[in-house]
């Protein structure tokens, strides 16, 4: 029997779960869990390169995370979901890896490109709000995967120059110290990046156009009821093109069974834009309902998610110790046990 693919990912515990990171990232994960040995990293130490100065939010969302990840359906029987900070060789690693990347290749890594300029926009023009540690997360994220051997990523779009980064520091090392890790890849998930209601391009938190997976049915629905539709459709009964309709984006998320009749009717005018968005409001809320439910499982049972938490880290270091002792070895630097 061949061994099980490796799959590592991570999100940063700020925040609860919305709709773009369900459709975009972890119903991947869920798929994958099922064939790979799967690591997935509430990435604390990530989140607090930019919450350095707001560790209730970031520990209050360790605990939000895990129970949005397994209300979703990761399961903690196939996954092992690990905190970063609780596996300190991950801290060691980012130390070796810091020698072997440039300041200015850090300053061209797009994602944090964009990041810098966004945090110019809000905090002026000085630059004084990027730190050490925010410039360095990239290398924090290639010894995230490297020290679980990740050998695949499930992660969006915008995490791709930080898996090239990654890419680029496991080839440094292998070959100053010899071929030790392993080359990660990216991962893309079939719908990368989920729109929002809005028509946006992107669901977002600060966005404001986000659905958490936590919304009640009012809140869904008051969402749901101001979503962008065909602006050419005037009066009710006007015939209209579903393809550019967020409403129908949307039903073909959640009202997959009734799809060829919403679309059919739309498009001869036999379905007006607020019953269409009631009913998509109503199968959304089914929807959630759902993953709602597992979530109540879970948060009845506190003790759990500490069991799952701590489980899997002890499993996730065990890894990550064993990826040490071949790094120490190579860099010769393993003095003694
Ligand atoms: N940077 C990722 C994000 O912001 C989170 C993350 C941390 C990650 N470590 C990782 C993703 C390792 C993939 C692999 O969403």
């Amino acid at each position: 029997m061949s061994e099980k693919k490796t799959i590592l990912t991570g999100i940063r515990p700020t925040g609860n779960l919305h709709l773009g990171h369900l459709f975009g990232a972890v119903e991947n994960w869920i798929k994958l869990q099922e064939e790979y040995t799967t690591y997935i990293e509430i990435a604390d130490v990530q989140a607090l390169t930019d919450n350095f100065n707001n560790p209730d939010k970031v520990r209050k969302n360790v605990r939000e995370l895990t129970l949005d990840l397994l209300a979703c359906g990761i399961d903690e029987n196939k996954a092992t979901i690990f905190i970063q900070s609780m596996v300190p060789e991950i801290a060691e690693l980012t130390i070796y890896y810091s020698n072997l990347v440039t300041i200015s290749r850090l300053q061209r890594n797009p994602t944090i490109k964009t990041e810098i300029a966004q945090k110019k926009e809000l905090f002026g023009n000085d630059g004084e709000s990027v730190t050490y540690g925010f410039l360095g997360y990239p290398v924090s994220q290639a010894a995230d995967i490297t020290a679980l051997s990740g050998a695949l990523v499930p992660v969006g779009e915008d995490q791709l120059p930080l898996i090239e980064q990654t890419h680029e520091i496991v080839r440094k090392f292998n070959t100053i110290y010899g071929e030790t890790l392993v080359e990660p890849k990216a991962l893309l998930s079939e719908i990368k990046r989920l729109k929002g209601l809005d028509g946006n391009e992107k669901m977002g938190k600060s966005l404001g156009n986000a659905i958490f997976l936590v919304d009640d049915e009012e809140t869904v629905r008051k969402k749901v009821m101001g979503a962008i539709t065909d602006k050419n459709k005037i009066r009710k009964d006007d015939p209209a093109d579903p393809e550019v309709c967020m409403v129908y984006y949307y039903h073909k998320l959640v009202s997959k069974d009734s799809l060829e009749t919403i679309c059919e009717e739309c498009k001869k005018g036999k379905r007006g834009c607020i019953d269409c968005k009631k009913e998509l409001a109503k199968n959304m809320n089914i929807f959630l309902g759902k993953i709602q439910e597992r979530r109540r499982y879970y948060e009845e049972r506190p003790e759990k998610i500490d069991e799952i938490l701590k489980q899997g880290t002890v499993q996730a270091r065990l890894k990550a110790k064993e990826t040490m002792k071949n790094v120490r070895k190579a860099m010769k630097i393993d003095y003694f046990d």
